[in-house]
C-alpha cells in the first residue's frame, strides 16, 4: 500500500426514525471507529464524518402516527443516537443532520449542476392522487389488497405477508393512507437520474477495485483498495442486469424541495437516497467551518491523493458503489477544478443477528445501544462485538456470549493476567 496523504472515513447515516441498535454498531460504527482510532494512533491524517439521515417516508409516517411533526421525530432520534454513539466512544469528528440548512444547500447545488448539464430525464406518468388531501401519493401512502395472497393490508411498495414487491397500481381496492379515500390516477412528472449513461464509467471504476480485474497499470494509478468480494458481487449483479433510470423526486412535503420554479416541481422533494449520500459532503463542509478553515473540506474530497472510505451495511451497497459515484461523475463531468474523489473503499459488512434472528427496528426486536449502555460499560460491549464482527458472514449476538466474553475473557483471563 502506497503512502496515503489523508483519509476521510464516513459511516452510513442512520435514519432518525428510531434508535440505533447493536446490529448497526457491529456492522458499521464500531469497525469504522476502530479503523479511525488505529490511523490516529499511527499519526495519520484522518477524519470520521457521520450524522442522521432525516428525510424519507418512514419519518413522515411515524410523525403522522404520533400526531407530531417530522421535525419533532428527527429531533428526538438525532439527539438519542448522537448521545448513544458518544457514550459508546464512537469518535466522530462531526455528526451532522440532513435537515440542516447547509445540507439542503449542498443537495440543491448538486441537483442544479446536474439539471444545468441536462443530465436528468423528465418523465410523465400516471400516479395515484388523493383528491381529499390534494396530494399525489408516493408508494408507501397507498394500501390495498395484495393481488398474490389477498392480504387486505398490503403496502404500495410491498406486501409484508407474502413478501412480493408491488407497485401501488397493482393493489386491489387501493386506499390512501392520508384519508382512506380511493385514490385516482393522474398524470405527474418526475425527474430521473440516468444511471445507464454512466454504466461504462462505473464498470471501469469497479474494475479498479476488483481483485479479479486489477491490471499492472492500475497499480500505478493511485492508492487504491481491493474491495471485499461481497461488495464486488452485489455491484456486478446490478451491472450485469444493465442500469436503468432511477426516479430522484418524490411527492412529499418533508424533504429537500426542488430548487427550480417549474410548476411541475411544486410539492416534490428530492428522493431521500439522492440527498442522503450528499450528507457526507455537506457534513465535511460543516466540520471544516467548525475547525476555522472553511475550505479544508476540499483537501479530503478533492485532492486526488486523499482517499474516501465509506463504511456501510450490506443493504446499502449499490447506493454507494453505483448511485453515489454516478452522482459525483455527473458533477465532475466537463470540469477542470472542483472534482470529487470517488470512494476508494466501501467496506460493507454482513449482518449481526440477535439470538438467532434478524434485528428489526419495525418489529421492535432489538437491543438498543442507548439502553444497553445504561446497564453495561461501553468497553465490554465493544470488545464482545469486535470479537464477533460480521466481516464475511452473518454472526450472532447472544446474552450468553456477551456474559462469557465479559466474565471469562475480560475479567478472568485478562484481569488475572494483569
Ligand atoms: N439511512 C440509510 C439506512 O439506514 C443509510 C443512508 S447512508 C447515506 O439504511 F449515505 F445515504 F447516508
Ligand atoms: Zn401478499
Amino acid at each position: 500500500m502506497q503512502h496515503v496523504k489523508r483519509t476521510l472515513v464516513t459511516t452510513a447515516l442512520p435514519y432518525a426514525n428510531g434508535p440505533v441498535h447493536l446490529g448497526h454498531l457491529a456492522g458499521v460504527y464500531l469497525p469504522a471507529d476502530i479503523y479511525v482510532r488505529y490511523k490516529r494512533m499511527k499519526g495519520e491524517d484522518v477524519i470520521h464524518i457521520g450524522g442522521s439521515d432525516e428525510h424519507g417516508v418512514p419519518i413522515t409516517i411515524t410523525a403522522e402516527k404520533e400526531g407530531i411533526s417530522p421535525q419533532d421525530v428527527v429531533d428526538r432520534y438525532h439527539r438519542m443516537n448522537s448521545e448513544a454513539f458518544r457514550k459508546c466512544g464512537i469518535s466522530f469528528d462531526y455528526y451532522g443532520r440532513t435537515s440542516s440548512q447547509e445540507h439542503h444547500d449542498t443537495a440543491k447545488e448538486f441537483f442544479l449542476e446536474i439539471e444545468r448539464k441536462g443530465i436528468f430525464r423528465r418523465k410523465t406518468e400516471k400516479q395515484f392522487f388523493d383528491a381529499t388531501a390534494g396530494r399525489f401519493l408516493s408508494d408507501r401512502y397507498v394500501t390495498g389488497t395484495c393481488p398474490i395472497c389477498s392480504n387486505p393490508e398490503a403496502n404500495g411498495d410491498q406486501c409484508e405477508q407474502c413478501g412480493t414487491h408491488l407497485s401501488p397500481t397493482e393493489l386491489l381496492n387501493p386506499k390512501s393512507k392520508l384519508s382512506d379515500a380511493t385514490p385516482e390516477l393522474r398524470e405527474t412528472m418526475h425527474w430521473y437520474f440516468p444511471l445507464g449513461r454512466f454504466q461504462k464509467a462505473l464498470e471501469e471504476y469497479v474494475d479498479l477495485h476488483d481483485l479479479q480485474k486489477i491490471s499492472p497499470e492500475n497499480f500505478q494509478k493511485k492508492p487504491y483498495s481491493v474491495w471485499r468480494p461481497n461488495v464486488v458481487n452485489y455491484t456486478r449483479t446490478w451491472l450485469k442486469q444493465g442500469l436503468n433510470d432511477r426516479a430522484i423526486t418524490r411527492d412529499l412535503s418533508w424533504g429537500i424541495e426542488l430548487p427550480i420554479s417549474d410548476p411541475e416541481a411544486c410539492g416534490k422533494v428530492l428522493y431521500v437516497w439522492f440527498d442522503a449520500v450528499l450528507g457526507y459532503i455537506s457534513f465535511t463542509r460543516q466540520w471544516a467551518v467548525e475547525t476555522g478553515d472553511e475550505s479544508l473540506w476540499r483537501a479530503y474530497w478533492q485532492d486526488p491523493e486523499s482517499r474516501v472510505v465509506n463504511f456501510i451495511g450490506k443493504d446499502n451497497v449499490v447506493f454507494h458503489t453505483l448511485m453515489f459515484p454516478a452522482i459525483l461523475m455527473a458533477w465532475n463531468e466537463g470540469r477542470q477544478s472542483g472534482i470529487y474523489n470517488l470512494a476508494d473503499n466501501v467496506p460493507a459488512s454482513e449482518f449481526m443477528n440477535f439470538e438467532g434472528r434478524k434485528f428489526s427496528k419495525s418489529r421492535n426486536y432489538a437491543v438498543y445501544l442507548g439502553e444497553f449502555l445504561e446497564k453495561f460499560p461501553a468497553d465490554t460491549l465493544r470488545y464482545s462485538i469486535a470479537m464477533n464482527y460480521p466481516e464475511n458472514k452473518d454472526t450472532d449476538f447472544s446474552w450468553q456470549d456477551f456474559q462469557n466474553r465479559t466474565n471469562g475473557e475480560l475479567a478472568d483471563t485478562l484481569g488475572n493476567f494483569i
